[in-house]
């Protein structure tokens, strides 16, 4: 039995430009998806899943990746989490050189669902850790993040840039560029996220923006405005000592930048009444900015604030089901004890199909 988890993260910058070729810089957040995996005698896979943010459900299949059997939660949920442990079982049986290894996977995410905190990234990425890790093929983290973008690329129909899974492979705060993902040095950040309970559809949001890039010449602009967001604030970040507590000057600066990011991408289309509520709290509490982070639609938002004001606003807010304080996570994918997966058991409510 191996274990392995992988960190979500908030996108200080950049997210949907992205997609287009600009910069964007994502911070690994200290949430993680664990994934345990355990090697089976027959080609089978069976997926238990205990937190996706839904109830725990098992499921079991052979063969076609594509048989679903008939589980008693929504089937789109269940085939976003399925197709992505498929893709991470398939990327793994490749990497080994195995295709017809059978797997018992069980996954547990302290990162809500398509909440724009990248746990669709972190179970793959976990996952394919793992499973590489059972075969006896352990790959390295830029390796495990090539295979998780393969995966993820696969699932969301090749609307998936590299950001969420090099981030969540080698942790800390990420620059990725079209093919070119480094990490860069950047002081722990105060984060502070607020969660409306919801999630928006990536495939769609980004579709959407695609649309009105291709329609209008200022909703191109608009995506190389971000990118231009993005420059200026790794000039900032590259100028700040990694190790010290930010400046308030530094964390004006970037607030100042994450608020006008969040209005282009409210103008792109992407953002939500829930979203602008909680940003616009995280305001007014005193925070330096605020912004959708991830897909938008719904989903959460990341503020900038070392003080306990915008956690008490938006506790306050009624839109936000959820508010947290999120710390950089320097580390990515890791190996976890197995010994602490092995005394849990099946939960209760998982059925075997
Ligand atoms: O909501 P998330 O965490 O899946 O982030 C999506 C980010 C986009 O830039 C909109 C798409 C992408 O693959 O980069």
């Amino acid at each position: 039995m191996t274990v392995s988890s992988a960190p979500g993260k908030v996108y200080l910058f950049g997210e949907h430009a992205v997609v287009y070729g600009e910069p964007a810089v994502p911070c690994a957040i200290e949430r993680r998806a664990r994934v345990t995996v355990d090697a089976r005698e027959d080609d089978h896979i069976r997926v238990e899943a205990r937190d996706l943010s839904l109830d725990g459900f098992t499921v079991e299949y052979a063969g076609e990746t594509d048989y679903r059997p008939d589980v008693d939660v929504s089937k789109g949920l269940v085939d976003a989490a399925v197709g992505y442990i498929d893709a991470a079982v398939g990327q793994a049986r490749d990497a080994a050189d195995a295709p017809d290894a059978g797997f018992d996977i069980t996954v547990e995410s302290e990162i809500p669902l398509g909440a724009g905190l990248g746990s669709s990234a972190a179970v793959v990425v976990a996952g394919i850790d793992a499973a590489t890790r059972e075969l006896g093929v352990p790959l390295a983290p830029e390796e495990i993040a090539e295979r998780a973008y393969r995966a993820e690329y696969e699932v969301q129909d090749g609307q998936a840039s590299r950001a969420d899974t090099f981030c969540s492979a080698v942790g800390g705060a990420v620059r990725v560029e079209g093919d070119d993902c480094r990490r860069i040095d950047a002081p722990n950040l105060p984060f502070v996220v607020g969660f409306d309970g919801g999630a928006g559809d990536t495939g769609e949001l980004v579709a959407g923006v695609r649309r009105l890039r291709e329609e209008y010449g200022f909703a191109a602009d608009t995506v190389e405005s971000i990118g231009d967001i993005v420059r200026t604030g790794e000039s900032i970040l590259a100028d700040a000592d990694p190790d010290s507590v930010p400046s308030d000057d530094l964390l004006t600066e970037l607030g100042r930048l994450m608020d006008f990011d969040h209005g282009l991408l409210e103008a792109l289309g992407v953002s939500s009444r829930t979203l602008d509520n909680m940003v616009w709290a995280a305001r007014e509490a005193g925070a330096h900015g605020a912004k959708l982070t991830g897909a938008g639609g719904g989903g959460c938002i990341v503020a900038l604030d070392e003080t306990s004001e915008t956690r008490t606003a938006l506790r306050y807010t009624a839109e936000c089901t959820d508010e947290f304080r999120a710390e950089l996570d320097r580390e990515g994918v890791r190996e976890e004890d197995s010994a602490d997966a092995s005394g849990e058991g099946t939960s209760p409510e998982a059925e075997e199909l």
